[in-house]
């Protein structure tokens, strides 16, 4: 049996520099979807998965990430006072329960794989999740827990995978295939961001992760990548001879966040899948679809 995966990984360090000016004070993760900044999201789809304890790789100038999911006094009296209990119970809701939030600092952006390597203390010897709230997932079971499930059964490494269109491989870490049945792709090698031509195939990691925790040692030895950066990619797949891989095509639909386009699409996807405003919105989005 594989031990349970208890700790999640959140690296939210980068600059955002693709959502600027927004994100010149603001964090990219603060950036609300809806009502709920991005980064709850991911917080809520973690606990869902069974996630016990929450580790953020942040930077400075972003501690409003973890004040976001602490409790905030102040406001929970003054809601109480006025009787506001609706509006209370989503305050204390966005916090997470005392000592299972833990933040790491990552003091220069040197790319995903150093900022999960920042984490390796607080992780310690076990499997261990990574999510990038930039990549937000409506699915009727969490994305996670698919992969948990998954990992479950086979153990090692087990990533979220998506076929993408060929011309856009280098945008991701991509899957050299050794075998795959449909749902559950095994890799013999990984590729960061390769160019169309080169890619050896269009199947492309997401923000989702569950990993084996050898993968720090190989971060450890601080190899830089494409665009300069240390590249979880390149460290996993460093381990592949070792601990198996699978990428699994999860149920459900991904929202990049991360760019502009993505963001006003997750923003219409989650709405309109929203008890309370689809039914409100789904004429309007019509309407503005019909103006020429
Ligand atoms: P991105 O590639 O989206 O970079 O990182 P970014 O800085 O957030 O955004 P842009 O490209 O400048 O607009 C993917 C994820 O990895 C984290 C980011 O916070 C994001 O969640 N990350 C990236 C780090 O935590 N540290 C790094 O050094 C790099």
């Amino acid at each position: 049996m594989f031990q349970r995966v208890r700790k999640a990984v959140l690296p939210v360090a980068g600059l955002g520099t693709r959502f600027l000016p927004a994100t010149k004070v603001i964090p990219k993760e603060m950036i609300p979807v809806i009502d709920k900044p991005v980064v709850q999201y991911a917080i809520e789809e973690a606990r869902a998965a069974g996630i016990e304890e929450f580790i953020f790789v942040s930077a400075l100038g972003k501690e409003s990430i973890a004040a976001h999911f602490s409790p905030h006094p102040l406001l929970e009296r003054s809601l109480e006072d006025k009787g506001k209990t609706a509006e209370l119970a989503l305050v204390r809701a966005a916090s997470l329960p005392t000592g299972t939030m833990h933040t790491v600092i990552q003091e220069n952006p040197l790319g995903l794989g150093h900022a999960v390597w920042c984490a390796w203390q607080l992780v310690g010897n076990e499997p261990f999740a990574v999510i990038l709230p930039d990549d937000m997932v409506l699915s009727d079971t969490p994305c996670l827990k698919q992969l948990i499930d998954a990992h479950a059964k086979v153990g090692g490494h087990v990533v979220a995978v998506e076929d993408v269109p060929r011309e856009q491989t280098n945008r991701y870490g991509i899957l050299d295939v050794l075998s795959d049945d449909g749902k559950l792709a095994k890799a013999k090698g990984l590729v960061e961001k390769p160019a169309p031509d080169k890619a050896p195939s269009t199947l492309a990691i997401i923000g989702r992760y569950v990993l084996d925790p050898s993968v720090f040692l190989e971060l450890d030895k601080k190899t830089k990548g494409a665009g300069n950066e240390i590249q979880l990619t390149d460290g996993l797949n460093r381990t592949i001879d070792k601990v198996p891989f699978h990428g699994l095509r999860f149920e459900g639909r991904r929202y990049d966040c991360g760019t502009r386009v993505g963001f006003v699409e997750a923003n219409v996807a989650f709405a309109l899948a929203h008890p309370e405003m689809a039914d409100r919105l789904r004429p309007l989005v019509q309407k503005l679809l019909d103006i020429k």
